[in-house]
């Protein structure tokens, strides 16, 4: 059969629902923190999920790792490299999430285990997955370091998590991530504990590996600057739902739904009339109680009209999608002027 490689991954209605105690303690109530969300990668594609806290971004990465299949109601499906895991077993799940797919947490040390020196831990999934001996995988293990940056990767693999800078870590986990050479990454706010000037340092390794290992990259953050500058596509979320998707190029320049112009204007404040402004809610995004039944955003929306509260806006139009009944015009696209003409 001739046929382009199956995305990496591709999620179709992927649902989410958790229970939690109900209003004063009464029954259980469910929490729909992720809603029919579609997306996929493609091979050697950087694609980002960007939202305030709480939109459900950890949520969707972790259940297209098949990690929530105990905690949560999953439905809709999880497609990687082709296959359907919808239905797949515990140890199935088990072999591909440590060879096909590799996750990078926000934390490096959810990652790592503070009493294992660090060549160790790196050469765990090898020995278990790639079935190599203790001494090739402690040798491939020092390549790695090597791989991502780490200089003195000898006198490093001796060392352990806590020996070592934040940045450093988070090498260690990306390089624990890929060892087994995955076909695909999830990243979960890999930078967002780490320096700003180490940040960049990050991001950059993480599509330099993009490019040299053909893999593709799920950036999840809640930071649209970070996404910007790093992804292909971008699907923006909020309160569980996708509300744009499209070109990370076009999402930034055109924004088309009031949400992400929200964003934006959080992350640039210089060049852009500020006439509707996203109004940070304290805390955390109010989690969806059950399927929506209005616009998830119209609460905060400037644009706010009463069609918005009549039922779910479709996901409309192709490459560049987006959510809205009233859509912002492509002022940025039309007008050809600013700061990129
Ligand atoms: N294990 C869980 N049990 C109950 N609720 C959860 C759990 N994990 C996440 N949630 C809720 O789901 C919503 C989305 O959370 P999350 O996916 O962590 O958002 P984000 O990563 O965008 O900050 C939040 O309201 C959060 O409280
Ligand atoms: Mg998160």
């Amino acid at each position: 059969m001739v046929e382009a490689d199956p995305p990496t991954l591709r999620l179709r209605g992927l649902t989410v629902e958790f229970d939690r105690p109900g209003h004063l303690g009464a029954g259980v109530e469910s929490l729909r923190a992720v809603h029919e969300a579609s997306l996929q990668l493609r091979k050697g594609e950087v694609v980002g999920v960007v939202g305030e806290s709480g939109s459900g971004k950890s949520t969707l990465g972790l259940a297209a790792m098949g990690l929530l299949r105990a905690a949560a109601r999953v439905s809709g499906t999880v497609e990687i490299g082709g296959v359907d895991m919808s239905a797949a077993s515990e140890p199935m799940w088990r072999r591909r999430r440590g060879s096909d797919v590799g996750m990078v947490f926000q934390e490096p040390m959810t990652a790592l285990n503070p009493v294992m020196a660090v060549w160790a831990q790196i050469a765990e999934p090898l020995r278990e997955h790639r079935g190599m001996s203790r001494a090739s995988a402690r040798r491939r293990a020092v390549e790695l370091l090597a791989e991502v940056g780490i200089r003195e990767p000898e006198r490093v693999a001796r060392m352990y998590p806590h020996q070592l800078s934040g940045g450093m870590r988070q090498r260690v986990g990306i390089a624990m991530a890929i060892g087994c050479e995955p076909a695909l990454l999830i990243a979960d706010e890999p930078t967002t504990a780490l320096d700003v000037s180490v940040q960049a340092q990050i991001l950059e390794l993480l599509v330099a590996l993009v490019g040299r290992m053909g893999l593709s990259l799920l950036l999840i953050s809640h930071n649209l600057g970070v996404i910007a500058e790093t992804t292909d596509r971008v699907v923006v979320m909020y309160r569980g739902c996708v509300v744009e998707s499209g070109a990370t190029r076009e999402v930034v320049s055109a924004p088309a739904h009031p949400y992400t112009r929200g964003l934006l204007d959080c992350v640039l404040s210089l060049d852009r009339p500020r006439d509707e402004p996203l109004h940070p809610i304290p805390g955390s995004v109010t989690p969806l109680a059950g399927a929506p039944r209005a616009c998830p955003f119209a609460e905060r929306c400037a644009r706010v009209g009463d069609v918005c509260l009549t039922g779910l806006p479709e996901l409309r139009g192709g490459a560049h999608a987006c959510a809205c009944v009233d859509p912002i015009a492509g002022r940025a696209r039309a007008s050809g002027g600013g700061r990129h003409g």
